[in-house]
């Protein structure tokens, strides 16, 4: 059944709420095509960029009071009680934001893209959300952007090998401005080989997202297996935008 054709950007906006209140994260915005110009078949996400430039104050604002409050406040009028991560998969239409979709957790890989420039620790805003006091809280967010480009196995979202040993990975160890989360990887001994579709989530820092993009795919370029993807465009949304101003 199609319900409405939606025509904008895509962008994720997660909250945590305690039932009542509800905390923003910063927007997001994943890459769910595998190859670049948003081409190929749909896989689990291929990168993300956080924040997005298009989701202004205003903007967060309208989704807080015309969405996730609501939703919020909903479930609860129906006796359910709901705390912890609600994802909301939006189109930014030009009749304003739509919801396609709502999760109960976190977006893999928005979340890689996020977590890096939050100043204030995640596990104490997820306290409060179980203990119920998030109107007393408050995050606090790095200025700037961070990248993550996701390192897939060759085949993927199709049939793919595992296997492939991670070449690379040990340039990282003493750096605390990249990061890279391990997806589908398996340690043997001192080993360390692919182990799914979606390998490695490398995630870089910057003032601007051009600077992030830059750090990313450096790293990226540092670390190999045999056949391994990649997109080579995350963020070319808002970079043409950026451009376009
Ligand atoms: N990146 C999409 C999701 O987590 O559902």
């Amino acid at each position: 059944v199609i319900e409405e054709r939606l025509v904008g950007e895509e962008i994720s906006f997660m909250v945590v709420t305690d039932g009542v209140t509800a905390l923003p994260l910063l927007p997001a915005q994943d890459h769910k095509r595998l190859l670049d110009g948003d081409k190929g078949p749909n896989t689990g996400g291929m990168g993300a960029y956080a924040p997005v430039p298009v989701v202004d104050a205003a903007l967060a604002g309208q989704i807080m009071e015309q969405i996730i409050m609501p939703t919020v406040r909903g479930v609860a009028s129906e006796g359910l009680e709901f705390k912890g991560v609600l994802y909301a998969g939006l189109m930014l239409t030009s009749d304003g934001p739509k919801v396609l979709e709502y999760n109960t957790r976190f977006g893999d890989p928005e979340l890689q893209a996020i977590l890096p420039l939050m100043k204030s620790d995640l596990v104490p805003l997820l306290d409060d959300a179980v203990e119920g006091r998030l109107s007393l809280t408050q995050c606090q967010w790095q200025s700037g952007n961070c990248a993550c480009v996701v390192m897939a196995s060759g085949g993927y979202p199709g049939d793919f090998q595992i296997g492939k040993e991670l070449h690379g990975l040990e340039r990282f160890k003493d750096r605390r401005d990249l990061f890279v989360f391990h997806a589908g990887t398996k340690k043997d001994r001192e080993r360390c080989g692919s182990w799914g579709g979606r390998v490695l989530n490398v995630v870089g820092g910057g003032a601007n997202l051009e600077e992030a993009l830059k750090a990313t795919y450096e790293a990226v370029s540092a670390i190999s297996f045999d056949r391994a993807q990649y997109r080579k465009d995350i963020g070319h949304r808002a970079l043409r935008k950026t451009v376009a101003k």
